[in-house]
């Protein structure tokens, strides 16, 4: 496994293993690697012949009162459990040498980046459709892989990727949970004990979703006052939202049953923002 920090050397390494004919697959991350971001490096080797994994702590997706500085760096440990699951490179750029000191150019996410996420993070989607656009064009990748984890990512990324006829099929991979259900997340790593304990509320909730969605309930605000009582109940959480949205489009649903449905919550455990999403029948 080669560690590289170059635009230029990572160009060469795709260069050569593309005349090999090999099919390269592409790894987004800002590392902190758990065993999320390890399921997308496994789904990756699966499906391809040479895997780059990407570790940057992205500047332009934080806003300036968000946690990039203290946001978790592990560089030595993430390199070694790449090397063990067989990644061919892992790059790792500095800001200033994925960012020109004078660059202008950005991606507009467009408006599936205003909702949701989009609410409280405004400028959020437009940094991680820059920097990803960047690294396919670096990486050239026939396949990228991203984590349902962040479902409304996937669905922005994809859609960039459709949009703007980028060549490259972008592979959405389950999400991975703690023993007790919590969504598996670098920023888990901030939260003290007795936060970490109620955190598991998120999973809760959607759970409450799933299982009324299963008995057959179809109204899709009545699924959504569920998980807000399922969150209101724990002490520790501040929600931002729960709601049912269209899988496909992000768009709120009246009722579930007809679309892939998907029921999302956002909620912070003390200072920590938690998001988590679970598929309900029909999605
Ligand atoms: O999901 C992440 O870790 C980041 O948003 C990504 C896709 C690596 C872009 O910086």
């Amino acid at each position: 496994m080669e560690l590289l920090g170059s635009k230029d050397e990572v160009r060469q390494a795709v260069s050569a293993a593309r005349r090999e004919g090999k099919r390269i697959a592409l790894v987004p991350t800002m590392g902190a690697l758990h065993e999320g971001h390890l399921s997308l490096v496994r789904a990756a080797c699966g499906r391809a012949d040479y895997v780059i994994v990407s570790i940057f702590v992205n500047p332009t997706q934080f806003a300036p009162d968000e946690d990039f500085e203290s946001y978790p760096r592990d560089l030595d440990g993430d390199s070694a459990v790449l090397r063990a699951e067989g990644a061919d490179i892992v790059f790792t750029p500095t800001p200033a040498v994925m960012y020109a000191a004078d660059a202008q150019v950005t991606v507009d996410p467009g408006p599936l980046a205003s909702v949701l996420e989009g609410e409280t993070r405004p400028t959020h989607f437009r940094g991680v459709c820059t920097v990803v656009a960047k690294l396919f064009s670096i990486a050239q990748p026939d396949l990228a892989f991203f984590g349902e984890k962040d479902f409304q990512q996937l669905a922005v990324v994809k859609r960039m990727a459709r949009d703007l006829d980028l060549p490259v099929r972008v592979v959405g991979c389950p999400i991975v949970r703690e023993a007790d259900g919590l969504a598996m997340s670098s920023r888990n790593a901030y939260l003290s004990a007795q936060e970490r304990a109620a955190a598991t509320v998120l999973y809760r909730s959607l759970r409450t979703a799933e299982t009324l969605a299963l008995d057959g309930e179809r109204d899709a605000a009545l699924l959504a006052d569920a998980m807000e009582e399922c969150i209101a109940a724990e002490p520790l959480a501040v929600l931002d939202y729960a709601l049912v949205v269209d899988a496909a489009t992000l768009d709120p649903l009246d009722a579930v049953g007809d679309v892939p449905a998907r029921a999302l919550v956002a909620a912070r455990i003390g200072a920590t923002r938690l998001i988590d999403n679970i598929a309900l029948a029909g999605g």
